[in-house]
């Protein structure tokens, strides 16, 4: 029975809410010695922390009044405004600041945005597999989630087209879809621009949003970068939703949503009402930031450090993986995605790795169908090379040893 006296009175949103797994996880290998490829973190290696110190210095000593005050719900004009023209020349023509709101990263912007549109029952369509941002904030609306196959060239719209007409056809009011189009997480995996078009035309025939979430946008390693599913919108369908994470700093809880001026203010009042503000000095700093022509340079670094690290941990695992196991090659972000052999079961693997102070993330928690059993995600972003080259080289060792049937 339970001990907790206030259990009758929870809402059905908390009574629902499931914790992530994978920050469950990142917790249980916290442990110093521990080698973990599990956790998506940026490296701290590449905070920018000198020139932010020396910014918010200056900033403090000379505009303290403004940097410690509330703020607009929207965000800073002219940090909208700068972030706007960085849209336009990424090939999102037209946006200005009334386009966009400065969100606690992009996590909120998912929040924001299944708010403003979602009702329970409402069908939510994710990746399978996907980041369980998305999944999560569609959950506490009470929305349905359903599932649509993710290969290597993103979601697959011919199956999302079946899945909308079925959904449909059993009188489901399907109504929008979250989507990673680059580098999702944990897949890697980048959305074709052929799929991209298709998405368009699906969302335009059957009236349905897109949150296309897109941390990793700016983290390309190598080839072209495909417009995003925003350049694409003739309809205002699309939300856009950014993370200053990966290229700036986490801690900093910046992002931004961009859409339509209307869903935007929708946004706004939803926002007044979860925090009213975004940390007023994180965005007078990033915008400095941006001023001093430093986040170009700082996306550039980070970019080739990652690339590195994304070369050292592929190069380790065609060394020590037997070639029963597969996985990807992204061309950018910060994961790569394992399918073990046959039906290998990745959660066994787990345990066995975590004796051995090796830790990642078991797939199947990204799977909302929870399938996925014989998956796993490893991340280059935090790990050192010292660790990596040991890391890949147990768990290469605990797949052969599991494959040839050695369960000591
Ligand atoms: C796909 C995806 N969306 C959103 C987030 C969260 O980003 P933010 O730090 O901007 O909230 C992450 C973080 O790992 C992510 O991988």
């Amino acid at each position: 029975m339970s001990t907790d006296p206030l259990e009758h009175l929870y809402s059905r949103q908390a009574t629902g809410a499931q914790p992530s797994v994978i920050r469950d996880i990142c917790a249980l290998v916290a442990r110093p010695q521990m080698r973990s490829l599990a956790g998506g973190w940026p490296d701290p290696q590449k905070f920018p922390v000198q020139a932010i110190g020396r910014i918010s210095e200056q900033l403090i000593a000379e505009h303290g009044d403004l940097l410690l005050q509330y703020g607009s719900t929207e965000g800073l004009l002219d940090l909208r405004t700068a972030l706007a023209r960085r849209m336009n020349a990424e090939g999102i023509a037209g946006l200005d600041a009334d386009n966009l709101v400065i969100t606690h990263g992009s996590s909120q912007g998912i929040s924001l945005a299944a708010q403003v549109f979602l009702n329970p029952d409402d069908v939510l369509l994710v990746g399978l597999p996907t980041y369980f941002g998305g999944p999560g904030a569609g959950r506490a609306r009470g929305a349905q989630l359903v599932g649509v196959n993710v290969d290597e060239q993103g979601m697959d719209t011919d199956r999302l087209q079946q899945e909308i007409k079925r959904l449909k056809s059993a009188g489901h009011r399907v109504k929008a879809v979250y989507t990673i189009p680059n580098f999702q997480n944990p897949t890697g995996a980048t959305l074709s621009l052929e799929r991209r078009q298709q998405l368009i035309e699906l969302a335009e025939t059957h009236d349905l949003v897109i949150f296309e979430d897109d941390p990793y946008a700016d983290l390309r390693f190598e080839g072209q970068r495909p417009p995003s599913l925003k350049a694409l919108d003739r309809s205002g369908r699309v939300i856009h939703l950014r993370s200053l994470s990966k290229i700036f700093v986490p801690g900093m809880r910046l992002g931004w949503a961009a859409g339509d001026a209307g869903v935007i203010r929708r946004m706004v009042v939803a926002k007044q009402f979860a925090d009213a503000t975004t940390n007023t000095p994180g965005q007078y700093i990033l915008l400095e930031f941006i001023r001093q022509g430093l986040l170009d340079r700082q996306i550039q670094e980070n970019t080739d450090f990652y690339r590195a690290k994304r070369d050292f941990m592929l190069e380790q695992m065609d060394r020590h993986f037997p070639a029963e196991a597969t996985w990807n090659r992204p061309q950018g972000g910060f994961f790569i995605f394992v399918h073990l052999p046959g039906d290998m079961d990745a959660e066994m693997l787990f345990h066995r790795a975590v004796e051995r102070n090796v830790a990642f993330v078991t797939g199947s928690p990204f799977f909302v169908d929870g399938s996925g059993r014989n998956t796993l995600r490893l991340s280059y972003s935090q790990v050192s090379r010292e660790d990596m080259e040991i890391a890949i080289r147990t768990l290469g060792n605990l797949i052969k040893e599991q494959l040839a049937g050695n369960n000591k």
